[in-house]
């Protein structure tokens, strides 16, 4: 069980976990890592808690099979709605995003008046504010979906000045509460920062991926499962649809071209 070459698994509902990935690499280039991006499926966002469980349940059981050191939810809804179900059953360590991103937040913030966007079902769950509030009972939360961020990301429209009218929308309201710190609450929005940035004025953006990449280097070190070395790692990545289309968008998540994609074939899914 003990033997650090073993790859770690991380996963999403698509291609936005890919900015989790890229931290990872960047922080960890001797790891190993297999990638998977649920794209049949995504967005996970609007979806059931239950539907969201099941899938990273199936998720695991890949991992499982591959023999992962560690599991990674780079997904914030996952995260929020299936950490415990998943930490029960693997059987190595699994790190979310909100813990880390929520101790992100606590440094940075001086008012204790921190904002949350994130998917519907990451904000309806309140997984933030519990993290927060276990942290820091007098920090003040202020959440807002933003179900539009995912499609214009994925359309491309980082700067187009509709998603930034969208940002208004979306900022405005947490921006009255007087917040100090917005935690990025979903993979894709660190690809908005120069919009949010812009928007948001001082208030500090909270980028959870980074966060989660520090917080996986320190549980690899205190399990003694850190890889040493020279040698560099690498990252598989498989998608349960086209694999064509997930190395196609996926580029723009990573910052290059993506390696080879395989397809992977989830427990409920046909093709
Ligand atoms: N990966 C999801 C998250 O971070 C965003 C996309 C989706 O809704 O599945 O919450």
């Amino acid at each position: 069980m003990n033997n650090p070459f073993r790859p770690i698994g991380v996963f999403d509902s698509g291609v936005g976990g890919l900015t989790v990935l890229r931290a990872l690499v960047h922080l960890l280039p001797r790891e190993s890592f297999i990638y998977v991006g649920d794209t049949a499926r995504v967005p996970y966002g609007s979806k059931s808690p239950e539907a969201v469980r099941r899938f990273s349940l199936e998720i695991a059981r890949f991992f499982r099979r591959k023999g992962v050191k560690m599991m990674v939810t780079a997904c914030n809804t996952a995260s929020a709605l299936a950490l415990p179900e998943l930490r029960a059953f693997m059987p190595v360590p699994v790190i979310g995003v909100i813990e880390p991103g929520a101790r992100a937040a606590l440094a940075s913030t001086r008012t204790g008046r921190v904002g949350i966007i994130g998917t519907e079902a990451t904000v309806r769950s309140h997984a933030y504010e519990g993290a927060l509030k276990r942290l820091d009972k007098s920090v003040r939360v202020f959440s807002r979906a933003c179900p539009l961020f995912v499609p214009l990301v994925e359309e491309g429209w980082l700067t187009h000045p509709i998603t930034r009218e969208v940002a208004n929308l979306y900022l405005g309201p947490l921006l009255k509460h007087k917040i100090d710190a917005l935690v990025l609450g979903c993979t894709h929005y660190p690809l908005l920062k120069s919009i949010l940035r812009r928007v948001a004025g001082r208030v500090e953006l909270i980028d959870s991926a980074e966060e989660t990449a520090k917080a996986v280097r320190s549980r690899l070190e205190q399990e003694g499962l850190l890889l040493q070395g020279r040698k560099k790692g690498g990252v598989s990545y498989f998608s349960s649809d086209d694999p064509a289309k997930f190395a196609r968008l996926g580029s723009r998540f990573i910052g290059g071209p993506l390696a080879k994609v395989q397809r992977i074939r989830l427990d409920g899914i046909d093709g």
